[in-house]
C-alpha cells in the first residue's frame, strides 16, 4: 500500500537581508510503502530537514504535492488545512528531531505519556508503556519524575524518541535521531525501528551515520544542491533493498 507519493516538491525561502530566494531543495518527487524505510542523504544545507519539516507541515512547501494515505483517505500535506495537519500529528505522523522541546514542570514521564493520553488512552496504560519505552532507551529510573529541562543531550533526546515513538503512526520521520545517543540506546532504537516497520510503519530518515540503520533501508534518496545542475532531485531515487 502507498503511504507517501511526493511529486516534484519544493521550498523557497525569501531570506529578506539580502532580498532574494533561496531554493532548500527543488522538485522532489519519490513514492514510499507501508513498511518502507527511504533515507534521504546529501550534503549539509542541501534541504534534508527541511523536506522533513515540509511533510510534517511545519514548513509550507512552496510548490508540488505531497498525497499521504491517511485512514480517513487521501491527503495533500502541502495543501491540508492546519486542522487536519493537528489530527495527522496526533494520530498518523510522527516526527523525531534532534533536540527535545521540554516544557516547564512537566515531568519526562509526563511528556512520553501525553501522545497516547491525547490518543484517548486512560492514564494507567499511557504511564505504564511510558515507563517501558523510557526502560528500552536506557533512562536512568530516578530521573522519570524529574523535568527533562536540566537533563543531558542524550538523556533529552532519549525522553524525545520515547515520546514520538510511544503512539501507533503510519508515517514516522526521522532528523537524525540518533546524534547525541550512546551505543546501547542507538541498539534500543533500531531494535525498535525494526519493529515497527514490521508492523507497516513507513519511516523517511536522516542519519548521518547510515550505518547505524543499515539493516532497516530499503531506499535511498540523494538531495542535490539547487545549483549543481541537477535540478530534479529524487532520480538517483534507487532500490537499494537487494
Ligand atoms: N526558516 C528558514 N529560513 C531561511 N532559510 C532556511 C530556513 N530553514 C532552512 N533554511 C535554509 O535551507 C537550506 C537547507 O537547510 P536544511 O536545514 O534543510 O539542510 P540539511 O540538509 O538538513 O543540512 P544538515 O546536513 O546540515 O542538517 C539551508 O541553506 C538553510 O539555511
Ligand atoms: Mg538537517
Amino acid at each position: 500500500m502507498t503511504i507517501l507519493h511526493v511529486h516534484e516538491l519544493s521550498k523557497r525561502f525569501h531570506i529578506h537581508q539580502i532580498e532574494r530566494e533561496v531554493a532548500a531543495f527543488d522538485w522532489v518527487s519519490f513514492t514510499l510503502h507501508a513498511g518502507e524505510f527511504l533515507l534521504v542523504r546529501g550534503p549539509n544545507g542541501v534541504g534534508k530537514s527541511t523536506l522533513l519539516r515540509c511533510l510534517y507541515r511545519a514548513y509550507v512547501p512552496s510548490a508540488g504535492q505531497a498525497m499521504f494515505t491517511s485512514t480517513a483517505g487521501a491527503i495533500d500535506l502541502a495543501r491540508a488545512a492546519d486542522v487536519d495537519i493537528m489530527w495527522l500529528r496526533r494520530s498518523e505522523i510522527g516526527n523525531v528531531s534532534q533536540f527535545l522541546r521540554p516544557r516547564p514542570r512537566v515531568s519526562a514521564l509526563d511528556l512520553v505519556a501525553e501522545p497516547l493520553l491525547l490518543l484517548g488512552h486512560d492514564w494507567e496504560t499511557a504511564q505504564r508503556e511510558a515507563r517501558e519505552w523510557l526502560a528500552a532507551f536506557g533512562l536512568k529510573p530516578e530521573i522519570w519524575s524529574a523535568y527533562p529541562a536540566t537533563f543531558s543531550g542524550g538523556e533529552q533526546q532519549k525522553v524525545n524518541l520515547a515520546r514520538a515513538l510511544i503512539a501507533p503512526r503510519r508515517l514516522l520521520l526521522l532528523d537524525e535521531p540518533t546524534a547525541s545517543l550512546d551505543a546501547e540506546a542507538r541498539a534500543a532504537l533500531v531494535e525498535r525501528l525494526g519493529q515497527l516497520k514490521a508492523r507497516g510503519v513507513a519511516m523517511i530518515g536522516v542519519f548521518h551515520h547510515p550505518e547505524d540503520v543499515r539493516g532497516l533501508i530499503d531506499n535511498e534518496l540523494y538531495l542535490a544542491p539547487p545549483d549543481s545542475g541537477s535540478r530534479r532531485n529524487g532520480e538517483e531515487y534507487a532500490n537499494v533493498a537487494e
